[in-house]
């Protein structure tokens, strides 16, 4: 990321809670202070102002005993910008004085002249989210192994979110309070596995995307779970795709992204829309206590989804997977609760 920039200041990094701090500091003082003199009516109240701002007991000195808790890189920075209030504070206060600052001229607006020399003052930068950050790290990554972008809709209908993914009427995971429902045939997506689906009945083979996106299911919130989370999805279709094809693609990302050192396993699994059908764990601390966490599932398109779509299963094979994205945040950053993800304490999130 890139500095803090503004007239008369340049902050290499993403600079100090200090930092902040200090220059939130000294711009209220400059603030209050010019609007305080333009209020300033008396010569009695001209000084009083003088010695509350400028004056050896005054807030400008107040907020120069704060220096000695910057740290040495930061302190220049500032320095500078606690001059260039000292000067702003100083010019105004002397035009006052010296009635410059009143309107001589007729038809013009009465009060200080603005000192427009006066340098601005930085608002600290903002910066994606953490799963923001892990999407576009996963899609790089994904990119890189050759898997283009795809996106889909959020409210799905159950065409798309069930049936062409081979899960019949009766299947547990329709029922209505497994799902956010919106009518009888809408819902919010439980799952990116319906893009497998969009993508493949408005494209042919071969086919190689990845689709991240928010995904909503009624379960109850823990350390690990959340009512709303992300997954990528993936679907490669080709000639001759097989199990171990998947298995390459996804221990090479785990490995990409986690580093080589990173435990990772594949379970053997069930879905409806995958046969074979796997999960993705990965060994990461949670608590404190390290622990098999799973990732994502995965397997082989089933021929049925095929059929589903229009492509002849005997000609064509193909893998899917679906990843959750906080879950591999959380092990990529070391975040013990998912929840974090979610309640937006500067403190937590500036640690990222
Ligand atoms: C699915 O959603 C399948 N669509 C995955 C898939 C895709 C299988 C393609 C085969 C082929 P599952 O319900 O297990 O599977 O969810 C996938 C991942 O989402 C989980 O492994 C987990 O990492 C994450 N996940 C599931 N529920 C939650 C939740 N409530 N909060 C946070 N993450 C969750």
């Amino acid at each position: 990321m890139g500095g803090i920039s503004g007239p008369g200041l340049h902050v290499a990094g993403p600079g100090s809670d200090t930092l902040f701090a200090m220059l939130e500091t000294l711009k209220t003082i400059r603030d209050e202070g010019l609007a305080e003199l333009q209020a300033a009516a008396t010569p009695q109240d001209l000084e009083a102002w003088r010695i509350a701002y400028l004056g050896g007991k005054g807030k400008l000195k107040a907020a120069m005993s704060g220096m000695k808790d910057v740290s040495p890189a930061e302190k220049p920075a500032v320095g500078k910008t606690m001059n260039e209030v000292k000067t702003a504070l100083e010019s105004a206060f002397k035009a006052k004085q010296g009635g410059g600052g009143e309107a001589k001229q007729a038809g013009r607006a009465k009060g200080p002249i603005p000192d427009v020399t006066v340098p601005g003052f930085p608002s600290p930068l903002g910066r994606s989210h953490i799963i923001t950050r892990t999407i576009n790290e996963m899609i790089e990554v994904f990119a890189r192994m050759g898997f283009d972008v795809a996106e889909g809709p959020e409210v799905e209908d159950e065409d798309h979110n069930f049936i062409k993914l081979n899960i019949p009427e009766e299947h547990p995971a329709r029922d209505p309070l497994d799902n956010f429902y919106l009518d009888r045939d809408t819902l919010l997506r439980t799952q990116t596995s319906t893009v497998q689906i969009r993508v493949m009945e408005k494209t042919q083979p071969p086919i190689k995307v990845v689709a991240p996106g928010r995904v909503y299911r009624p379960d109850e919130v823990d350390a690990t779970h959340s009512f709303m989370f992300h997954q990528i999805e993936g679907l490669y279709v080709d000639h001759n795709v097989t199990m171990a094809d998947l298995k390459t693609a996804l221990f090479q990302f785990a490995k990409a992204y986690f580093g080589p050192e990173s435990e990772i396993r594949l379970r053997p699994s069930f879905f409806p829309f995958t046969e074979p059908s796997a999960e993705l764990d990965m060994k990461m601390a949670i608590k404190g206590v390290m622990q098999w966490v799973e990732l994502g599932g995965c397997g082989v398109v089933d021929p049925n989804v095929f059929t589903h779509v229009g492509y002849d299963p005997e000609e064509w094979s193909g893998y899917a997977f679906g990843l959750g994205v906080e879950r591999i945040a959380m092990a990529k950053y070391g975040i013990p609760d998912i929840r974090l993800l979610y309640e937006n304490d500067l403190r937590f999130l500036r640690q990222l």
